[in-house]
């Protein structure tokens, strides 16, 4: 059988990028790591922080586009807009709270800030989903912390 290569979806979450006011730094990063690693990418897309559009745009990604792991960034701190872990939370058929506690602890290394993120991690049908936080460091370094066995978690969920 070909080698088939998983399928990613990023979701920038930013009331601001939405409307074209900020540069979608973090979802280029994103792009390129996966695309290093052999990804696809199959879907991108800017939306605001609203509960409602989050959770529908992640329905759309793992449901209709049946993508293997959808990664977001933005809206995981403590301002009254940051509404990502709850949209989240809102769609998962199953919490894996390791990939969030391990993105925590390993952060925790750069900055003390790091448990100030509520990201959340799980499954939704054969699909993984990843909050990340917003800014582009934080995005690269939250990577780094579950990598290594994504895609050994990835080949079990398919
Ligand atoms: N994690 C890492 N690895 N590096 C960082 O710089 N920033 C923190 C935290 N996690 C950070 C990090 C900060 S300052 C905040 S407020 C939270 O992520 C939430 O970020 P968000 O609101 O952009 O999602």
């Amino acid at each position: 059988e070909f080698y088939t290569p998983y399928k990613l979806g990023i979701i920038t979450v930013s009331d601001k990028g939405s409307r074209g006011e900020r540069l979608d730094e973090s979802g280029d990063e994103i792009e390129r790591i996966f695309s290093e690693r052999g990804f696809k990418i199959s879907a991108r897309t800017i939306i605001p922080d609203d509960r409602e559009i989050i959770s529908e745009t992640i329905k759309n990604f793992t449901d209709k586009l049946k993508l293997n792991l959808v990664l977001t960034t933005g809206g995981t701190g403590f301002s009254p807009r940051d509404n990502t872990p709850e949209a989240t939370l809102a769609v998962l058929e199953k919490n894996v709270p390791g990939i969030a506690e391990s993105m925590r602890l390993y952060s925790s290394k750069f900055t003390d800030k790091a448990m100030l993120s509520r990201a959340v991690s799980g499954i939704r049908k054969s699909s993984l989903i990843i909050n990340l936080p917003g800014s582009l460091k934080a995005v690269r370094e939250n990577i780094k912390a579950f990598e290594g066995p994504l895609i050994h978690g990835l080949d079990i969920l398919n």
